[in-house]
């Protein structure tokens, strides 16, 4: 939560007896922090009758992957995406590196034809430019702080963040009413709603440079 910057110790999670499934996301959404995987080892043993799927899919923006230690846990299971650091969110392309029995039960219930050609081709060409992707990476983690930088010196309360988004409280303004009122000039912030954290939290995305200036623009006319 908010007093802790939303960090958590894995060490302490606690999992009801019968639970089938534990998701860890990991950066997390919609904070965009990310977890010490230490204590992973010692939960999965701990709880041997429950899956453990750790949902990666920021893993190309920062974060310890566990998908090493796949082959030697039977309830491990990691789940990725090219649509984040790799950007290829239209070309539907998702992953999984899991146990064989589980890769097994899932194929055979799998539709035919998971992946279109077009997408598998585009997600070969991006997997051959790693290199071009962080460089990427790296520039989008610069934005992203430089954009809380610019929305803290308007007063605005923004959390720790290692990927390219991060939550700002904009108290006391509702988050709901100003992301209409961006919306109207073409700006889109997603206002989080949770009745837990209150009214004024959003989720801020970075966008190009020059795009976030209009946003800390319109932000200075409006807050
Ligand atoms: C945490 C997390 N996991 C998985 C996904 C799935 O992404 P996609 O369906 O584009 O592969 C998203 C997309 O927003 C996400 O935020």
């Amino acid at each position: 939560l908010p007093d802790n910057d939303f960090a958590f110790d894995l060490a302490n999670l606690e999992i009801p007896a019968g639970t089938t499934l534990a998701v860890i996301v990991n950066p997390n959404n919609p904070n965009g922090g990310s977890f010490d995987m230490a204590p992973l080892p010692e939960l999965l043993g701990r709880y041997p009758h429950t899956y453990f799927l750790v949902d990666e899919a920021f893993i190309g923006l920062a974060g310890q992957s566990v998908a090493h230690i796949v082959p030697q846990y039977p309830n491990l299971l990691v789940t990725r995406t090219l649509s984040k650091a790799h950007s290829l969110a239209g070309f539907r392309v998702g992953y999984a590196i899991l146990p064989d029995h589980l890769a097994v039960d899932l194929n055979t219930h799998n539709d035919a034809y998971p992946l279109a050609r077009v997408s598998q081709a585009a997600a070969l060409a991006t997997l051959q430019h790693e290199d071009k992707i962080m460089e990427r990476v790296r520039k989008l983690r610069d934005w992203t702080e430089e954009l809380g930088a610019e929305l803290r010196a308007l007063g605005v309360r923004t959390f720790p963040t290692q990927t390219y988004f991060f939550l700002a409280d904009f108290a006391p303004h509702d988050a709901t009413v100003l992301a209409d009122k961006l919306r109207e000039r073409g700006i889109f912030i997603k206002p989080l709603g949770d009745p837990i954290l209150g009214p004024g939290f959003m989720r801020v995305t970075t966008a190009l440079p020059d795009d976030n200036q209009r946003v800390v623009q319109s932000l200075r006319e409006l807050l």
